[in-house]
């Protein structure tokens, strides 16, 4: 399938909605699902993804959540860790999660596999505002594994690719060896969804681009004025993602960022997640630029 015809998409205000309130976060913030892995993928190298089936059919049956948000993992007698859900939003069977193995809790499910047991609250926060950017192209720009936050963004774009005018997925890691969900682009291309990638360093077998992901807005035609952009990495990244999206047009009003901050309780009760006077873990972590601007440019905050 190509991609639909493009929209004469006349200049449209920036998007001025309200930041997302959290989804589906109407019960008690510890209430817990007991779930099994039914698979677990290596991505590449230390990432993997888990798909998790909920023992309780009542508690799969009633789990809804919407792309951008996330859940918090545990591993009792380990701890816990604040993970994003990568599958398709309408996937009943189970839900999934990309992990790079960092620290206590992502090296520990790093050594389960299938059938054994995960701990799982959520979902919490903030969800990228797919139903704003209808209508409009969409640039979703991430880094290593920031790819994971926004994969049921693009499943759920998918669903309803004729609402989105052109769609590009901007795409870099360190390596080649570092490209997570490569098996999927030919699907998400076949969809009329642009995959646009660059890594830092070339390895022998590598033809495509080397740079920044800033470099990749070089190879794109859009509509800027009309064009939302979602973006999730590392935060120098994301930082350097607004001034290009900036520099080319898209409105700051119309950037959303997800702020992968440090969490404890997921439940706006223990301050570790606090960036200024926000809570990542309720008002985030999907956030609109401008509403972060001014702190996202001090360091160690
Ligand atoms: C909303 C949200 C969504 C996330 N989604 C994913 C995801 O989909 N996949 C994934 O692999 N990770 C994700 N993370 C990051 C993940 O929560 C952390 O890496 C977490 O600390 C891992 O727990 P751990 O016990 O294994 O590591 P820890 O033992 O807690 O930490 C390991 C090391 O990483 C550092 N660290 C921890 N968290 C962060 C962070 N957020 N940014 C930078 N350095 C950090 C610590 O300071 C420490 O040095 C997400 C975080 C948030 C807040
Ligand atoms: S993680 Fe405790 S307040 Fe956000």
């Amino acid at each position: 399938m190509t991609a639909p015809p493009r929209r004469a998409s006349p200049p449209r205000p920036c998007i001025r909605t309200p930041a997302p309130e959290p989804l589906a976060f109407g019960r008690d913030a510890w209430h817990h699902h007991v779930t099994r892995i039914v698979a677990a993928r290596d991505e590449v190298a230390g990432v993997r993804t888990y798909d998790l089936a909920f023992r309780d059919p009542d508690a799969a049956a009633g789990y809804v959540f919407a792309p951008g948000q996330f859940n918090m993992l545990y591993l009792p007698g380990i701890g816990e860790a604040a993970i994003s859900i990568s599958s398709d939003p309408r996937e009943r069977a189970f839900v999934g999660h990309t992990v790079k193995a960092v620290g206590n809790v992502t090296q520990a499910l790093e050594r389960l596999g299938a059938g054994d047991e995960v701990v799982l609250r959520g979902p919490f926060g903030t969800a990228w505002p797919l139903e704003e950017l209808r209508g409009r192209d969409v640039v979703i720009v991430t880094g290593g594994v920031g790819l994971a936050s926004v994969r049921s963004a693009i499943f759920q774009i998918i669903a309803a690719r004729g609402d989105y005018g052109r769609v590009a997925v901007l795409f870099g890691a360190k390596t080649p060896a570092g490209l997570i969900y490569t098996d999927e682009y030919d699907r998400w291309r076949a969809a009329g969804i642009e995959v646009l990638l660059t890594v830092d360093e070339a390895d022998s077998n590598w033809t495509g681009r080397v740079g920044l992901v800033t470099a990749l807005f070089d190879d794109l035609d859009l509509s800027p004025a009309s064009s939302g952009l979602i973006c999730c990495g590392p935060e120098p990244m994301m930082l350097a993602v607004v001034k290009r999206a900036g520099a080319a047009g898209i409105f700051p009003g119309d950037t959303y960022l997800s702020m992968e901050r440090n969490m404890s309780c997921a439940a706006r009760l223990c301050g570790l997640c606090q960036f200024g006077p926000e809570f990542v873990c309720r008002d985030g972590p999907v956030f609109p630029y401008d509403r972060i601007a001014r702190f996202l440019e001090i360091r160690h905050l």
